[in-house]
């Protein structure tokens, strides 16, 4: 994909407005940045998008706890996820909220249309009703014993034990987890979403490239066993829109977080007058469409998402790219089971850069987990980044002040070795567009240990005790700095900050397409620390207040 002029539009997947920033979300998000970065450092035209999600009864539950209204709530949560994720930076052109004005209009809309093209069917079904709290129980709110293996305390919608699926109807001895009491079951209406009628066009669609081959195997499997109409109605009490024509039924949370994509970005047209909707969404557009999401919603993803655009004739996405989750120090992290690390806890100890970094080093296109171990993050941080890259920088930058007036020499002393630096751009353009990065954090780390080498055979401390090879010396420590400024470009997607405080030192921001001009005879500043160690006590600390 080396076309010149390319123009995207990149989501992440919505946070839920009813818990923080945490290592599981960052993992995503830097990813989608960092991707997102490199793809304009190379010229291409991004609009990066996300938004809070801010329905269903999980939100509704928690600012009733709180003695809040839900309003209030969604808006403080809103402020709070952009901040923390500015703090990694990560900066969308628009960070909405699915309680906008925008997106009700839309899901209106889409409503409407696939009501007239007779894609909404109503059906009776029964449900778990939890009288004490006069309301339905969705199946993450209902815990019993499974009905095949008898496993105790699952969840209403499939079995932890034995993966079987069923209907929260069919647990045996059901508890209503918000009133601990038995609920009993009561019909309602409900509007469906004929999902099966699309059918033919997803088994086309989840083969045509735009999915991970592990994700589209597991789509495949879904799909043969075949598609049940997809409910799009809840009861009162939620928290969401109402569904137009009905009292007291609203759209299911999935349904307008799903359409929030679409009016996230339409709020940013009506913004910024030079992005037009259509070009984007229309069933024919030229224009690029990628969403980042966590594995465990590939199912809305790869199916309900493409059917609804097929069903209202919008364009399909470019490509769906899912990740695994992380897990830390062997444990996996989990919102229910109240073990997570969020991203304010990380700040109070670490720094952002750091977390992209090692993130980054671990990461490839895959859908596997991702294990973070504190004293390997610290290594990595303190051995690739402290002792060998910004070391290039200060033992070149230190002669270059003392002797030379903070200039660089007008000599590429070793052109071939620069050569070997910026060749390998074409391959390092290639892992970022293939969201390779930890190949590209294995090449930067060959590369740094080279340049790093050949400082210490160079020896110029030694060789600036002789007036002689002064000029030499001059070529060598500026040599360092143009092989170090190769390796911030390679970076800069990755490590923002350290970036910024290199384009000062540097005085000269780090383009991508100078990466083969060397600043001969160039003023730099004064060197000032750009990284600082982590210390294993930090660690410790950080480990024994939060696992
Ligand atoms: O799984 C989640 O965290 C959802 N809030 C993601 C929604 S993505 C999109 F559909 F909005
Ligand atoms: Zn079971």
């Amino acid at each position: 994909m080396n076309n010149p002029n390319r123009t995207m539009l990149v989501t992440c997947a919505f946070p839920y407005a009813n818990g923080d920033i945490h290592l599981g979300h960052l993992l995503e998000h830097i990813q989608a940045d960092i991707w997102v970065r490199y793809l304009r450092m190379k010229g291409h035209s991004v609009v990066f998008i996300c938004s809070d999600d801010t329905h269903g009864t999980a939100i509704m539950l928690k600012a009733k706890s709180m003695n809040m209204n839900p309003e209030k709530l969604i808006s403080s949560m809103k402020d709070r996820h952009q901040d923390d994720l500015f703090k990694f930076s990560i900066i969308y052109d628009n960070y909405s909220s699915t309680h906008q004005k925008e997106n009700k209009n839309l899901c209106n809309k889409i409503y409407y249309l696939l009501k007239k093209k007779k894609f909404i069917i109503e059906k009776n079904i029964s449900q778990l009703y939890d009288i004490s709290c006069d309301m339905f129980l969705s199946d993450r709110f209902v815990k019993g014993t499974c009905p095949k293996c008898k496993a105790s305390s699952q969840y209403g919608d499939n079995c932890d034990s034995c993966g079987a699926v069923y209907n929260a109807i069919e647990l045996l001895n059901p508890i209503s987890e918000i009133s601990h009491t038995t609920p009993c079951i009561r019909l309602s209406k409900h509007l469906f979403f004929k999902l099966s009628y699309f059918s033919p066009f997803l088994k086309n669609w989840i083969v045509s490239g735009s999915l991970q081959l592990p994700v589209s195997n597991q789509l495949k499997e879904w799909l043969s066993l075949g598609l049940r109409s997809w409910n799009i109605s809840r009861d009162y009490p939620y928290f969401g829109f109402k569904i137009p024509g009905y009292i007291d039924k609203f759209f299911y949370v999935w349904m307008d977080a799903s359409i929030g994509y679409m009016s996230c970005f339409k709020e940013l047209c009506d913004i910024k007058k030079e992005i037009n909707f259509n070009d984007f969404w229309s069933i024919d557009s030229k224009y690029e469409l990628y969403h980042f999401i966590g594995k465990d919603i590939t199912y809305f993803h790869g199916l309900f998402w493409p059917a609804i655009l097929e069903a209202c004739g919008y364009r399909k996405p470019t490509k769906i790219f899912a990740h695994g989750y992380v897990t830390f120090q062997g444990l996996k992290l989990s919102k229910s089971k109240g073990f997570m690390i969020s991203g304010r806890k990380w700040l109070s100890c670490f720094d952002s850069d750091s977390l992209r970094y090692y993130f980054s080093s671990k990461l490839s296109n895959n859908i596997e987990d991702l294990e973070m171990n504190l004293y390997d993050y610290a290594n990595k941080i303190n051995s690739d980044i402290v002792n060998n890259i910004v070391n290039l920088a200060s033992r070149s930058a230190s002669f270059l002040k003392k002797y030379f007036f903070n200039t660089l020499s007008n000599v590429l002393v070793n052109s071939s070795l620069y050569q070997q630096f910026t060749r390998e751009a074409i391959l390092i353009e290639d892992l970022f567009e293939e969201r390779k990065f930890s190949r590209i954090i294995q090449k930067i780390r060959f590369l740094s240990d080279l340049a790093n080498k050949y400082i210490s055979q160079k020896k110029p401390w030694i060789l600036i005790k002789n007036h002689l090879f002064k000029d030499k010396v001059h070529n060598i420590c500026s040599f360092g700095i143009h092989l170090f400024r190769v390796l911030m470009i390679f970076l800069k997607p990755i490590m923002p900050v350290l970036a910024e405080k290199t384009e000062l030192f540097l005085n000269k921001p780090l383009l991508w397409s100078e990466i083969d001009q060397p600043l001969l005879s160039h003023k730099i500043n004064n060197f000032s620390i750009l990284y600082h160690r982590i210390e294993r006590s930090k660690v410790d600390y950080f480990l024994k207040k939060y696992k």
